[in-house]
């Protein structure tokens, strides 16, 4: 076993790796990822812009069709919740928010953005696919990162969760448009999805390094009330197996890709209190507590369950203050060019 942990996996390896239960794949990770770049932990204050959203994802509880009232935050209270990130030195925020392709919409997160430029503060966006044109404006507005999941790398399996107007191949598009705009990339998967099977999972790796994205946040698929994928959960395999392996998947990418920054997602706490503390001793480096003014919060809601506080504990662990952790993985890229 002990010789397939190691960068250049094959698909079986990574097949085995997954289907395994050998706890040491986590310390393996662990080393790997504080021999690449060292075993600090980077926060991100993760501001929840809007819940409003054009799109139908047959999963997400913010879905267009979803039945819950919409809220886009002041502009004031987004300053503010960078200011309290700049007051705890997080370094970076996170700026993410339900799809929207409205042009007044996108003046108004340019305007934002650069607002935000001048706190200092690293400045990673969320908010879906977006024309070339409307990524180059942020990003000269002073936004660096961009996450954007590609949510299954398999297209069946794509399309079995998103409604008809969505496209896979505009997906692909969007993140090829990200990283031409000049960003690091973020992309990233849910795990345990209806009809997802460990061979999509081992592909969705495989889909990450051969993207060569710069950062990566991945979470355990979990049921959102009132959505159309509900319906399917007989199919679902049982929460501790799907953040099982959503830490397994964690740390196969580590050994993978070494130098790029993984995601302790929310998701993986909504199943398991010690979840996001979990996904750091599996190899993850950066943390994203949730500044949304807890009004807003309380509406944001993807799926059930969703922690409402950050687990102290990880503040104990080795968190790199002051600073905004930029993907090692994209400075090395640059400097080969
Ligand atoms: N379970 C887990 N993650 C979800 N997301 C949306 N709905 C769910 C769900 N039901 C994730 C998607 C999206 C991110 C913002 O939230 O992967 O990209």
């Amino acid at each position: 076993m002990l010789q397939i942990y190691k960068k250049t996996m094959t698909r079986s390896e990574i097949i085995e790796l997954l289907k395994d239960n050998d706890k040491q794949l986590f310390a393996r990770a662990v080393a790997v990822r504080d021999a690449a770049i060292g075993p600090a932990i980077y926060l991100r204050g993760l501001i929840e812009y809007s819940n409003i959203c054009s799109k139908d994802c047959l999963y997400c509880g913010i879905r267009k069709s979803s039945e819950s009232t919409g809220y886009t935050l002041e502009t004031e209270q987004i300053l503010q919740a960078a200011k309290y990130a700049v007051y705890n030195r997080y370094g970076s925020i996170v700026l993410q928010g339900g799809e929207n392709s409205a042009p007044a919409h996108i003046d108004k997160i340019e305007r934002i953005v650069k607002e935000l430029s001048r706190t200092g503060l690293g400045i990673t966006l969320s908010l879906g696919e977006q024309s070339p044109e409307t990524y180059r404006r942020w990003f000269d507005a002073g936004a660096t990162r961009y996450l954007l999941r590609i949510e299954a790398s398999d297209r069946a399996l794509y399309e079995k969760i998103h409604p008809s107007d969505h496209s896979y191949n505009s997906r692909l598009q969007a993140l090829q448009d990200l990283r031409e705009a000049g960003y690091q990339v973020g992309t990233g998967v849910m795990i345990g999805l209806p009809f997802q099977t460990v061979e999509n999972l081992a592909d969705d790796l495989l889909f990450m390094r051969d993207m060569d994205i710069d950062m990566c946040g991945m979470g355990p698929y979990i049921v959102a009330e009132n959505t159309p994928l509900a319906s399917h959960s007989s199919l679902l395999e049982p929460e501790e197996r799907r953040l099982e392996m959503t830490l397994r998947m964690i740390a196969i990418l580590r050994l993978m890709m070494p130098d790029i920054n993984i995601a302790a997602t929310t998701a993986l706490q909504a199943i398991d209190p010690d979840g996001r503390l979990r996904a750091i001793d599996a190899g993850a480096n950066v943390v994203m507590p949730n500044l949304t003014p807890t009004d807003a919060k309380s509406r944001y809601i993807l799926y059930n369950n969703k922690p409402m506080e950050l687990d102290m504990r990880i503040l104990e662990r080795n968190v790199r203050y002051g600073e905004r952790g930029d993907s090692a993985h994209f400075g090395a890229r640059k400097a080969s060019k």
